[in-house]
């Protein structure tokens, strides 16, 4: 960490907790706390994850920092301040907003995300690249849950800092989520190093199975043994904790969860009528083509069964076809 990095970092951690006292303690941050309160985040939550807000000021965070000795210019590329070129002059980069401080995988404060209260646009703001801050490279809550990822041999990942937070007040201390970004390698080599075992409960909307499927690829690919939690179409791990409690999330989703097999063939049926005679087919082969990249037979067989018995096929014929599968592709 150079001098700069650490200024940065020092920046970032007191205004965490200046945007913190802003939201619990403040007139002018009633108004997101109860926004907060309504959607289920409790006093825990909001303490623990130290979420805070940013007023709705042009220049509150500017002056505090700088009466606080930080320059301009280190702001400046921390982020958290603009340059506006035309005025010659500096404004805050987060207004208004609910703000999720982001720690770095050593415990240092170096981001934050700030969500819109209410409908406006863009939902989460995000603090731009700096030389404290990769997307790529941070899960949200690594830190914390790494400990319980290590001693529960599991990672449960999640696609929102929304769902991490309610997961975590469910019960769940091996929750992390991504960044608004795509699960990277790097991520993956992070993850590799302290389990081997990932459940990914992404969205249940298009975007978020689409995601879940690339991901549960990728972490095969690395030696993880996965499961896909799947939700009712178009929720996400906070609204079912919501709608559904905890344990119901605990018990039904989590516990619930689906083998790689059994949502690739979930996520295969996806847009196709398996009545339809051609879909039906198309369905089939693609599902063989899954079974036929498990090394284990008994596996193979259990989803060669299934198979059999959902569309009253021979299994023998099935097997037959699984092999002349695998044996064109190797
Ligand atoms: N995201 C982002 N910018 C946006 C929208 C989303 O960076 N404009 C990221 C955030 O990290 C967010 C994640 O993508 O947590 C998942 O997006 P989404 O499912 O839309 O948000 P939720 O986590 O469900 O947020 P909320 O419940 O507050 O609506
Ligand atoms: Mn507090
Ligand atoms: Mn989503
Ligand atoms: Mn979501
Ligand atoms: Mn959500």
């Amino acid at each position: 960490q150079s001098p700069i990095e650490s200024s940065m970092i020092e920046a970032h951690d007191l205004l965490k907790k200046f945007y913190h006292h802003l939201l619990v303690n403040t007139k002018e941050g009633q108004n997101a706390l109860e926004y907060l309160q309504a959607r289920g985040f409790t006093e825990d939550a909001i303490n623990k994850f130290q979420i805070g807000y940013a007023l709705d000021s042009w220049d509150l965070v500017y002056k505090f920092l700088v009466k606080r000795g930080f320059s301009e210019e280190l702001l400046e590329k921390s982020g958290l301040i603009i340059k506006s070129e035309k005025r010659d002059s500096y404004f805050d980069r987060f207004r208004n907003r609910i703000m999720f401080p982001i720690t770095d995988h050593q415990g240092n404060t170096v981001a934050f995300s700030g969500r819109a209260i209410g409908d406006d646009t863009p939902k989460y703001l995000n603090s731009p690249e700096t030389a404290i801050f990769n997307k790529s490279k941070i899960l949200y809550n690594f830190q914390t849950a790494r400990p319980s990822i290590r001693k529960k041999e599991q990672v449960i990942l999640f696609e929102g800092f929304a769902d991490c937070i309610s997961a975590s007040t469910a019960g769940v201390d091996n929750g992390v989520a991504t960044m608004g970004t795509a699960l990277t390698d790097y991520h993956i080599q992070v993850l590799r190093r302290n389990t081997d075992t990932a459940v990914i409960c992404f969205d249940s909307d298009s975007a978020g199975l689409d995601a879940a499927n690339r991901a549960a690829g990728l972490l095969s690919d690395t030696g993880f043994t996965i499961k896909v939690a799947l939700m009712p179409h178009n929720m996400d791990p906070d609204d079912y904790i919501k709608t559904h409690g905890a344990e119901k999330f605990l018990n039904e989703v989590i516990g619930g969860s689906l083998t790689y097999t059994a949502f690739k063939m979930r996520y295969l049926r996806r847009g196709k009528n398996v009545n339809n005679e051609g879909d039906r087919i198309q369905y089939i082969e693609a599902v063989l083509k899954e079974i036929s990249k498990l090394t284990n037979a008994v596996e193979r067989d259990h989803y060669l069964r299934q198979i059999a018995s959902e569309f009253s096929l021979s299994l023998d014929a099935l097997e037959k076809q699984q092999k002349q599968i695998y044996y064109a592709g190797n």
